[in-house]
């Protein structure tokens, strides 16, 4: 069992889609283990995206990560990571399959709605960025 993050960005909470993104998730079979809406500031935007510290649209993307709520949530279930990302579809909404939740909400390669890891390894930095492991809820099976 895997476990990933998600995060729907504040173009997706802003323009009411975080149900449609929800729906696709519960859709798709994952179990959602933690969920939060927070408000990013810009250091804890530029935190969460250093691996990009040195990419032209760092300061854009974190100005904009920082713009308004998220909502993240701690998604689990088999390859988890790599059905996410095909649930979410390519970065750039215009190279995004059909049906995925990029092209069919996202406006703009930065303004793409969804985030999800991409490896086991930056699954579990990210999460840990986010959540506690008291925040991680476990299922009726792994519930003690
Ligand atoms: P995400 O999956 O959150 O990972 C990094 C983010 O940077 C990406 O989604 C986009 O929002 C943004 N991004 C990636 N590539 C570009 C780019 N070429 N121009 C602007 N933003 C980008």
């Amino acid at each position: 069992m895997e476990r990933t993050l998600s995060i729907i960005k504040p173009d997706g909470v802003s323009r009411g889609l975080i149900g449609d993104v929800i729906k696709r998730f519960e859709g798709a079979g994952f179990r959602i283990a933690a969920m939060k809406m927070i408000y990013l500031s810009k250091k804890e935007a530029e935190g969460f995206y250093a691996v990009h510290r040195e990419r032209p649209f760092f300061q854009s993307l974190t100005d904009f990560m920082s713009s308004g709520p998220i909502l993240i949530m701690v998604l689990e279930g088999e390859d988890v990571i790599q059905h996410n990302r095909e649930l979410m579809g390519a970065t750039n909404y215009k190279e995004a399959k059909p049906g995925t939740i990029r092209a069919d909400f996202a406006t703009d390669i930065e303004k793409n709605i969804v985030h999800g890891s991409d490896a086991p390894e930056t699954a579990a930095t990210e999460i840990a960025y986010f959540f506690n492991s008291l925040e991680i809820v476990g299922s009726i099976e792994q519930n003690p």
